[in-house]
């Protein structure tokens, strides 16, 4: 079971929306020879920019070849690993983790690691080092990983390991669902924007309706997406 959160592929992607993605790197992991070298992809960027997308791409596209792939956030990681710990079951549990030639670990950052969460996690990249390969996402710079998992010098070893043969895909740019909010007329196009900012004493008395139908497209549209 892969546990992908959505069925996403490559043709489905908007390389034009998001100018700072390389096709040329996209090609080459694509060729999958990264898993074949037990090497590791990373997308680093803010939300929105497709960082989940390309890494679900790229386990269905390994799937399609035959090669087995797991798909996981980094908090449910930490939680199920975390449980095995307590019952005395941790070894067997990593299998699961340890076994596919694709290990997805998405969202890494958005939410803090305790310390048996971040001690499992160094545990597992150790296991995967140069036996498996592991697409990351993060929202967090590598400078920031500390933060993540509260402590620079595990962060450092963990980076050390992962780092050491990988292809980092740095994404800059705006959010995929925002240009989604904005079709909907949600969201001020952005031509619009800088002006609407220069009249924010204007608007003020707008904004929070404005704030509010934003968040509310948001979850629609989350929505949606779970569901697709
Ligand atoms: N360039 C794109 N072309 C087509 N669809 C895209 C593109 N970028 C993102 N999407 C779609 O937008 C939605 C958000 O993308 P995704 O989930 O990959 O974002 P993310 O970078 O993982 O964000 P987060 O950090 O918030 O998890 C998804 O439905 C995805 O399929
Ligand atoms: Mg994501």
């Amino acid at each position: 079971m892969a546990h992908l959160p959505f069925v996403k592929n490559f043709e489905q992607f908007d390389f034009s929306f998001q100018p700072s993605i390389d096709e040329r790197q996209i090609r080459e992991l694509r060729s999958l020879r990264f898993i074949h070298e037990a090497s590791n992809v990373i997308f680093l960027g803010p939300p929105g920019v497709g960082k989940t997308h390309l890494s679900v791409a790229l386990a269905e596209a390994a799937i399609r070849a035959g090669l087995g792939a797991y798909f996981i956030t980094a908090h449910d990681l930490a939680t199920d690993l975390g449980r095995a710990y307590r019952e005395g079951r941790l070894d067997r549990r990593m299998r699961i983790y340890l076994a596919p030639k694709v290990l997805v670990i998405d969202e890494v950052g958005y939410l803090p690691l305790d310390d048996l969460g971040t001690t499992i996690f160094f545990q597992l990249v150790s296991a995967r080092y140069e036996r498996g390969s592991i697409i990351l996402t993060s929202n967090k710079s590598y400078g920031e990983w500390g933060s993540i998992f509260g402590d620079p010098i595990i962060a450092t070893a963990i980076l050390d390991r992962l780092l050491h043969h990988s292809t980092t895909i740095n994404i800059r740019g705006e959010s995929y669902r925002l240009k989604d909010r904005r079709k909907a007329g949600l969201v001020p196009p952005r031509e619009q924007e800088r002006a609407a900012a220069s009249h924010s004493l204007a608007s003020a008395s707008v904004a929070p309706k404005t704030r509010q139908k934003a968040a509310l497209g948001s979850t629609a549209s989350e929505a949606k997406e779970a569901h697709t």
